[in-house]
């Protein structure tokens, strides 16, 4: 389209007048905030500088005709594109397995993936179910919870059974995705699915000894592995079995043996292999995973980035001890279980290294390794770790090799609209311990989105923003102008570089994940997650997104269909 009504549309949405009055508060807040060091922000505003360019700055058009940031409760897409619903909850993968609650991560692996095929009409979805709704699924409500009523244990079951991870087939036929009955793929891993405990933690004391972990749970954001299995992050864990625990969605009253120690990790899935059992790699560390990106390094080792998604939380990274197999999936296998766990420091530009044996602080203030992975949060600061504004997604531009975090937000330190950092790792290789980093793009009413969370890329280098507002402050204060959460498009060169273009905005109160394209990048799987959130009352809900009518709101995986090939 014409550059002139481009232009246009990107600065309508944002009236700069509405987004000043609505944070009319601020400058006294930073005033009187001013004596105080205000941590990682401080750090983000002085990278004004732009990294040297690892690849070709070269031009991308924009493929759609941006739209206009809306309350509505629907999914709402640009002209000429549109969406199926693939699974909603209430649906079912297998004649008796439930799809679940609250889809997050969503991976497209072509159905030919290990025979190096790129089929765009027949997969996998592999589906995180982040938590589950007490409300929607139990009518427990927050009343409920507030009187003292404790659930049952069938109510707590079912919730369980809601939560994990789905892997079901889809394909397209005649120019429609469909979900489809397969018996050879489609299952369920949930939080009563038996997990192998794997890795450096696995049997320790701290583990209370033990090789498994009952089910799985908080699956947040996920990543592909180069060898072809999917890792899902447990996030939130502490919602579920802690002992300060506060939330309506506890589980600890039926489930006495629970061991705490058992979630907040990282999760190994072979979705290809039916009868694979996952496994939890302790040796990556304990925190709130949103995510891992992988990138093999110029020796051959494995590299996964992560977050902690927590407030003043940190960036890690572990490198294996042994090299990727790019010929022999086997070999692969447990690459995850032996290797080196480094935290960011964004203050010296070094990865700090986590390793008891290594780190006399370390040494000082934990008994063994186990220890440090299962308090890794603890360790990161002693270590050198930089805590940072909740790291959200992070993804590697498949273009250069750069490193790309959401930093979402972080209220406390002044940090509303979050930002997305670029990393560049020296000698632009992923095992060096050594990098440079700019801020990419920030939050805000000048870029036009706010809470960035999941990232993706597309073939032709441009990065997808998927936004994450909390129910509590959405279409309120400050974050008003930006209407309900939304999808962004953001070129990382050319003219267009770092602006932020809008592509959907979804249904009420909910939060859009995932962002996974088909290898010919002609689709692309949105989950929906959490519409009608703040429902208070079962019979008068805040979303009926996407049934409408007398219905609750359900969350649902999307195939958005119309991009060119
Ligand atoms: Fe589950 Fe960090 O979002
Ligand atoms: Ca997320
Ligand atoms: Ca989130």
């Amino acid at each position: 389209m014409n550059e002139n009504n481009l232009d246009k549309l990107i600065y309508k949405k944002l009236s700069r007048r509405e987004l000043l009055k609505s944070s009319g508060r601020t400058a006294a807040v930073l005033a009187a905030c001013a004596v105080f060091p205000s941590g990682f922000i401080e750090l983000l505003n002085n990278r004004k500088g732009s990294l040297k360019a690892v690849s070709p700055d070269k031009y991308s058009p924009i493929p759609f005709k941006p739209i206009l940031p809306s309350t509505e409760d629907k999914l709402i897409l640009p002209e000429g594109f549109e969406y199926t619903i693939i699974r909603k909850w209430g649906d079912n993968i297998s004649d008796d397995t439930p799809y679940g609650f609250n889809n997050d991560y969503v991976a497209y692996m072509q159905i030919d993936y290990h025979t190096g095929g790129n089929n765009s009409e027949d997969g996998l979805l592999i589906v995180n179910h982040e938590y589950p709704s007490p409300l929607f699924i139990n009518k427990y409500s927050d009343e409920d919870f507030k009187n003292g009523r404790i659930k049952t244990k069938e109510e707590t079951d079912r919730e369980r059974k809601f939560t994990g991870i789905n892997i079901f087939r889809v394909k397209k036929i005649d120019g429609k995705w469909e979900f489809t009955e397969d018996i050879n793929f489609n299952r369920s891993i949930n939080a009563m699915t038996p997990i192998k405990l794997s890795g450096k933690a696995a049997g320790a004391e701290e583990l209370k000894f033990k090789d498994y972990a009952d089910g799985t749970l908080a699956n947040c954001s996920g990543g592909i592995t180069p060898w072809g299995t999917v890792l899902s992050g447990e996030e939130n864990f502490q919602d579920h079995y802690s002992s300060d625990n506060v939330w309506e969605y506890r589980w600890n009253d039926t489930n006495k043996d629970f061991i705490n120690e058992h979630y907040g990790w990282v999760v190994e899935v072979d979705p290809f292999d039916k009868n694979s059992i996952p496994k939890k790699r302790t040796s990556l560390g304990r925190f709130r995973h949103e995510n891992v990106a992988i990138g093999i390094s110029k020796r051959g080792k494995a590299v996964a980035y992560m977050g902690d998604d927590k407030v003043n939380e940190c960036v890690y990274k572990f490198i294996t001890k042994n090299n990727y197999d790019p010929k022999d999936k086997k070999k692969n296998e447990d690459i995850l279980d032996e290797g080196d766990l480094y935290v960011a420091d964004f203050l010296n530009n070094k990865w700090q290294l986590l390793d008891f044996e290594k780190r006399e602080v370390l040494k000082n203030n934990f008994r063994s390794q186990a220890d440090v992975l299962v308090n890794c949060d603890k360790a990161s600061k002693l270590a050198g770790g930089t805590e940072c504004n909740r790291p959200e997604d992070i993804e590697i531009n498949p273009a250069d090799n750069s490193v790309f975090i959401s930093f979402t937000n972080n209220s406390g330190k002044e940090d509303y609209f979050g930002s997305i950092v670029r990393i560049v790792e020296n000698e632009n290789d992923f095992e060096s311990l050594n990098f440079e980093w700019e801020v990419f793009a920030k939050g805000g009413a000048d870029s036009g989105f706010s809470c960035p969370d999941n990232l993706t890329f597309d073939n032709d280098g441009n990065l997808w923003v998927l936004c994450d507002i909390s129910t509590s402050k959405i279409n309120k204060d400050r974050q008003k102008p930006f209407k309900n959460n939304s999808l962004f498009m953001i070129p990382v060169s050319g003219e267009n570089k770092g602006r932020a273009f809008l592509f959907a905005s979804g249904p009420v109160e909910c939060e859009l994940c995932g962002g996974t394209f088909t290898p010919d990048g002609s689709t692309m799987f949105i989950s929906v997650q959490h519409p009608g959130e703040g429902t208070v009352d079962y019979d008068n809900p805040t979303s009926r997104w996407p049934m409408y009518g007398d219905d609750i709101p359900r969350p649902a995986v999307v195939a958005v269909t119309g991009f060119k090939k």
